[in-house]
């Protein structure tokens, strides 16, 4: 088995969107056995939520589509930079703080992009913060996240992200 590709996703609190990115890309890999071929992690750039499950908003709608939700936050950190392969920023703000993480890696090797690059039923440059508004928010969420994570897979697979 080659090298599994380390994908990491981050947004700002790490409990509701990039823990759903993480695991609408386990749900797929794990179905399309393929979870020997990746590393999937997700972490927030703020620390206030670290230890905490998913948001319960967040889980609940996930779950609503079959897509079960797991881990804890933490907080992304310099050495992610050189730990994993891609690091997915949700928004531009979330961008911007990974730019000044990456600046504390030694020797960074991950490729930052904005999640939303990989979208392709939808056009929206950024997966929106849900966590002040109502359910619709967390539906968008999800919409983006499959959008994208179905659209990177099969660039994956066929060789030709870019
Ligand atoms: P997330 O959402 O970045 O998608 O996890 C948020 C979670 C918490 C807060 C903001 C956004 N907060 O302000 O606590």
């Amino acid at each position: 088995m080659p090298n599994p590709t380390r994908l990491l996703f981050v947004c700002l609190g790490n409990i509701c969107r990039s823990p759903s990115g993480e695991n609408v890309m386990r749900h797929l890999i794990e179905r399309e056995g393929l979870a020997d071929n990746f590393v999937i992690d997700s972490a927030g750039t703020a620390g206030w939520h670290v230890g905490k499950k998913p948001d319960s908003r967040m889980t609940s709608a996930a779950q609503n589509r079959g897509i079960p939700m797991q881990g804890r936050a933490r907080q992304v950190s310099p050495d992610d930079f050189a730990s994993f392969d891609w690091i997915f920023a949700m928004d531009h703000s979330n961008y911007a703080d990974l730019l000044e993480v990456r600046d504390r890696c030694p020797d960074p090797t991950a490729r930052l992009v904005r999640f939303c690059e990989f979208c392709e039923e939808q056009d929206d440059e950024e997966v929106p913060d849900p966590y002040y508004g109502g359910p619709e928010g967390f539906e968008k969420v999800l919409d983006l996240l499959e959008d994208g994570c179905v659209s990177f897979l099969q660039k994956w697979r066929t060789g030709s992200l870019p």
